[in-house]
């Protein structure tokens, strides 16, 4: 069993920009069992399939979804975490592409369970041609009224709205895209409290990823006993991925968890492009941990990858062939983490400063040892003290690539003298 489709069972099934088509195939049925059967149900079938948040933190689900419904306060809000700006990863985009309906439908479940009645889909600028028929569908269903109050003749109301982002990477992070939201310059706050407590507005804000709203739609569907048919027993049901870099085939997949890394290149994405070899995968974006090929055969599970060092992060797999180096794929991901530093805390901001200079040097061929205690100290400092996410998981990659490949961060002197030992 490679593919599979559990979130993508209408895809393709349907015209993705009509609500009636939706209805056709069963639309909006998660919702009015939603409102039959009542929060709690639902959310202890949320608890029972194991669903791990899909935005890359894997926070479960239905805990979650009870800390928001646990916080009191007048206004709360549900945002949908549509920024999907990890390099490599375009999972979401397909969901908001071929199965709006199913996100708003997620959303408003959302809602009815954490008793929360308004709603924000944060959707990266960089997804502007998708913005009007995001906007045409929220407007559909205000007016069969799946949005508004009363929805379906029930007690809950449930508004909706589009919020674009303006390009920043950091702005996925909850606080930042509450920040920018609030029309500030999209930087994340000091924690606790927690965006779950003062988010938007320094209101109760649950931030929940594209794929995990559109996955509680299929559990409440289905039931969460079809969910954990897929999977292994602590990383349960499907996971979309998106693959690209040297394969025949790039794309969005949705997989049982348990596959293995090479499995998913050679079944899936039609193995390595040219006949060439593999050399090595960066998994879970640009902050995710390198795999060298002689690892391939890992399966593609939360355990399994944390056992390498690494983890399933955005769902993004960006596979390198013999031809690409490490160094220079190493010095691209660090570049975009230079350019995204939000600033707002030293340890990143100054840290990545110093690791572009170190790897320069090691690019160039003229580093040495100072700039390898260095780079030590600077990923130490980074992964221990960063303010947010980006700074603490930006390491990943080159401690992994460290752990995988070590022969590339061996000074000349060194090498040399390894030469002369053989
Ligand atoms: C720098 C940074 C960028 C992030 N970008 C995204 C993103 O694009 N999409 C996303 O869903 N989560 C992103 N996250 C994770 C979110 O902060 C949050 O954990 C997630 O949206 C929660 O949803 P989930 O519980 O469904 O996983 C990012 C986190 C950090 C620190
Ligand atoms: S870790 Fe980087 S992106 Fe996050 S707050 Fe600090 S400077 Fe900004």
């Amino acid at each position: 069993m490679k593919q599979v489709h559990f979130i993508t069972e209408l895809f393709d099934k349907y015209d993705g920009r009509s609500l009636q088509a939706y209805l056709n195939v069963g639309g909006f049925a998660s919702l009015q069992k939603t409102i039959e059967i009542g929060s709690e149900a639902v959310l202890t079938e949320i608890d029972a399939s194991g669903l791990q948040g899909r935005g890359g933190a894997a926070y479960p689900t239905g805990k979650k979804l009870r800390q928001a419904q646990a916080e009191k306060a007048a206004r709360k809000f549900v945002v949908c975490n549509a920024d999907e700006g990890e390099p490599g990863t375009f999972k979401d985009r397909e969901l908001l592409k071929c199965n709006i309906y199913q996100v708003i439908e997620g959303m408003v479940i959302a809602g009815i369970c954490t008793q929360s009645q308004e709603g924000i889909i944060y959707v990266r600028e960089e997804y502007t041609n998708m913005h009007d028929e995001i906007r045409n569908a929220i407007a559909e269903c205000y007016s069969h009224n799946y949005l508004g109050k009363n929805i379906l003749g029930s007690p809950y109301n449930f508004d909706l709205k589009l919020f674009s982002g303006a390009g920043s990477y950091v702005c996925g992070e909850g606080f930042a895209m509450c920040e920018s939201m609030e029309g500030k310059s999209g930087r994340p706050r000091s924690k606790p409290p927690y965006v779950k407590q003062e988010g938007f507005l320094n209101l109760p804000t649950l931030v929940i990823n594209t794929e995990t709203l559109s996955t509680i739609v299929s559990i409440i569907k289905h039931g969460a006993d079809s969910f954990r048919r897929y999977g292994t027993e602590e990383s349960p049901g499907t996971k979309l991925i998106s693959i690209s870099g040297k394969v025949n085939r790039p794309g969005v997949y949705e997989i049982p968890f348990g596959l293995t890394i090479r499995e998913i290149i050679n079944d899936l994405a039609g193995g390595i492009r040219n006949g060439k070899k593999g050399h090595f995968v960066q998994i879970g974006g640009a902050s995710g941990g390198i795999l060298p090929e002689w690892l391939w055969d890992t399966p593609y599970t939360y355990e399994d990858l944390a056992k390498a060092g690494l983890s399933v992060g955005s769902g993004a797999i960006v596979v390198a062939d013999e031809d690409n180096s490490l160094l220079d794929y190493l010095k691209v991901v660090q570049d975009f983490f230079s350019h995204e530093s939000c600033g707002k805390c030293t340890p990143c901001r100054e840290g990545n400063r110093q690791l572009r200079f170190i790897f320069e040097r090691i690019t160039d061929g003229t580093v040495t040892v100072a700039d390898y205690d260095r780079l030590e100290i600077v990923l130490d400092v980074m992964g221990k003290a960063s303010l947010c996410g980006s700074g603490k998981t930006e390491v990943v990659p080159f401690r992994t690539a460290q752990r995988y490949f070590p022969e590339l961060f061996l000074t000349k002197e060194s090498l040399e003298a390894k030469k002369a030992v053989v």
